[in-house]
């Protein structure tokens, strides 16, 4: 499984990245915090981090209270699944009509069979030389029922993703040339850790986000996005979907594929991202509500931490010129240094994947994406569960690293910095062992 980990001044080409899968291994000793990102400041003291006032998620535009399950599911959250697709993530197209799926290898037997795997060609346009998603996913073989099924969004192709020679070999974006190259000759971001999961009986599959889009600024005429642009359309609208929208739209049509494959439980599929991809899969599922679980994992500002708690990275490093306004939809970067202003902020996202569950996995040296303002986000997001009949976290209390919370609402927080470790796997086996039963 990947360890990721980087400073506050990375973007995806300079994410450092440890190989290792061993329990033994150590995240890096945390380094000290860039103080001053994209020429903005960034503050890493409990003492400024200065005061604010959530937007209430149980309260209507026309500040009438939510009082119950029915005028959330059918007033609030429609109205906050807007917000966030106008203000924050960009609103995305639906289904392609010519949407096509091949499955290029139907069953073979991988990990010494102990898995089934397949191979599965998504073709997101008609013209076939357009953007397609290879999805790669493994069953638990001999399963008597359809298995339930974790789908993870990827820093890299699907070769490099995991340990198994009889992959595909794919292709990665290159940053530098902007073109493609063979996976062999780019970079891997760790192996994920496909046993275990299978073992409890789930399944996994997996795609590479530059399938859907490639992550630099220019990326837009190389992606799906372009696809979509109107005659005559050379700018994206104000509200039109930022490459993380691109990247959930993804996620979305691997859901369609898996929900034609009779060994999969399409009612019980979670997904999980990190980082960037942490943000893509708080989208994905507070947007599609096919997914039954989430695990995301250091999504940080843009994804599950407050914006309004001036704590590490804020909207102005996210959206300066420099760093990521691709990802987002234009109208977000209105909100940089005034994040007060903005009708929604990461509770609301939190609660938008209520009542499913969701498990917000951080860590205790990734100051940059504020662990804690992730936990603050979620404590309030905890009355939508309640509302919902599910548990929260039922604690105002920021528990220490390595102290689990897996409710309905779950929190973790490894010691050490930013991504995922080897430990997280287990606590995330933990989560859906509890969540995706039948
Ligand atoms: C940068 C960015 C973060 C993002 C991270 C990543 O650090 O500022 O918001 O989560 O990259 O995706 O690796």
């Amino acid at each position: 499984m990947p360890i990721v980990r980087h400073t506050a001044s990375c973007c995806a080409l300079l994410i450092a990245v440890s190989f290792a899968t061993t329990a033994s291994s150590q995240p890096a000793p945390p380094k000290p915090p860039d103080a001053v990102v994209a020429g903005i400041p960034a503050n890493y003291e409990e003492s400024k981090v200065g005061t604010y006032t959530l937007p209430d998620p149980l309260t209507l535009a026309d500040g009438k209270p939510v009082r119950d399950a029915t005028t959330w599911m059918t007033k609030r959250r429609p109205a906050l699944v807007k917000l966030f697709e106008e203000e924050q993530f960009g609103r995305a197209p639906g289904r392609p009509a010519a949407m096509r799926f091949e499955v290029v290898e139907k069953g073979t037997a991988a990990f010494d069979g102990r898995a089934t795997r397949r191979q599965v060609t998504i073709f997101l346009t008609a013209d076939h030389s357009g953007p397609k998603i290879h999805l790669l996913e493994y069953l638990p073989a001999g399963a008597k029922t359809p298995a339930p099924l974790l789908l993870g969004i990827n820093f890299s192709a699907n070769s490099n993703a995991v340990t198994d020679p009889g992959v595909a070999v794919g292709e990665v974006w290159d940053a530098k040339t902007k073109t493609l190259i063979p996976a062999t000759q780019g970079r891997s971001f760790g192996k994920m850790s496909v046993e275990p999961l299978i073992d409890a009986g789930i399944g996994f599959a997996t795609f590479y986000y530059g399938d859907v889009e490639p992550d630099f600024a220019e990326g837009y005429a190389l992606g799906i996005r372009e696809k979509y642009l109107k005659p005559g359309q050379a700018e994206r609208a104000p509200d039109e979907w930022g490459s993380i929208a691109a990247w959930s739209w993804g996620m979305s049509r691997a859901m369609d594929y898996l929900e034609t494959d009779k060994d999969v439980d399409a009612k019980r599929v979670a997904i999980h991202g990190v980082s960037r991809l942490g943000k893509t899969v708080m989208w994905a599922g507070a947007h599609d509500t096919r997914f039954a679980a989430v695990i995301a994992s250091c999504s940080g500002e843009g994804g599950a931490a407050l914006s309004r708690r001036n704590y590490g990275e804020t909207i102005a490093h996210l959206t300066a010129p420099t760093r990521f306004p691709y990802q987002f939809a234009l109208n977000y970067g209105k909100f940089g240094g005034y994040p007060d202003t903005a009708p929604m902020d990461a509770n609301l996202l939190v609660a938008l994947i209520a009542p499913r569950p969701l498990l917000l996995q951080t860590g205790d040296t990734d100051f940059w994406s504020d662990p804690k303002g992730e936990f603050l986000a979620a404590v309030d997001a905890s009355r939508v569960y309640k509302l919902l009949g599910k548990d929260g976290l039922d604690t105002t209390e920021w528990p220490a690293a390595k102290q689990p919370i897996l409710h309905d609402l779950a929190y973790y927080m490894h010691d050490g910095g930013h991504g995922m470790v080897p430990s997280d796997w287990d606590i995330y086996i933990q989560f859906l062992k509890q969540h995706l039963k039948p």
